[in-house]
């Protein structure tokens, strides 16, 4: 969910959306920029876990945008959240999400560096390649804020997935689908079996 830089769009376009965070504050910035928006009777936003979602509809499609699949930290927390966006959907319904694996090169340029991401906002990057984690602190005239994030290798997501009981559909390098070739980005388009 976040502030809806999806969602609202998605709402602007016609759909109903269920919108879920376990974080007050994004769902808060979210519900001011759906209103602003006019789209705030469309944005059902709830509080709540991703892999235990409150929600009791039964969709279509299920969305996990700009790799918040991330914030898992084990394959036990992973298919806790795939099968939660499995028991979401209809049959035939499709759960799109997209997730990183960095580089080494990635790595080897960002690694404890603060690097200016955006004017007035600095970002530093921690990387533990043998824990596969990346610690991601950020810092602005607003304050500072430190996260953790858990990757793994697009293999791995494509086995998850399957153990989940989804067929892959497809597996995307880019937002533009070209087909994954090894990058560090990859959008998945997955079938509820
Ligand atoms: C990287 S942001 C992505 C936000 C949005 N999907 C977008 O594309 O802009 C990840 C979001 O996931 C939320 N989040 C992290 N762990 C979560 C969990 N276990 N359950 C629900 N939301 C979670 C965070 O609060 C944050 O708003």
């Amino acid at each position: 969910m976040g502030t809806g830089r999806i969602a609202i769009p998605t709402a602007l376009a016609g759909a109903h959306v269920i919108g879920v965070d376990s974080s007050a504050g994004m769902l808060e910035v979210c519900a001011r920029r759906a209103q602003e928006a006019g789209v705030a009777e469309r944005l059902d936003l709830r509080l709540g876990d991703l892999r235990r979602p409150p929600v009791d509809e039964r969709v279509p499609l299920v969305t996990c945008p700009f790799r918040s699949y991330l914030h898992l930290r084990d394959d036990e927390e992973r298919l806790e959240a795939l099968g939660a966006a499995r028991d979401l959907l209809r049959p035939a319904g499709r759960l799109v999400f997209d997730v990183f694996t960095p580089s080494r090169e990635d790595i080897e340029e960002t690694q404890g560096r603060w690097i200016e991401r955006e004017p007035g906002i600095d970002e530093r990057a921690d990387w533990d390649l043998a824990a596969q984690t990346l610690t991601l602190s950020v810092r602005g005239s607003q304050g500072s804020s430190t996260m953790t994030l858990w990757w793994v290798e697009p293999q791995r997501w494509h086995t998850l997935l399957a153990e989940a009981g989804f067929e892959v559909l497809a597996c995307y390098g880019w937002f533009d689908r070209r087909p994954f070739a090894g990058g560090e980005d990859s959008v998945w388009i997955a079938l509820r079996k």
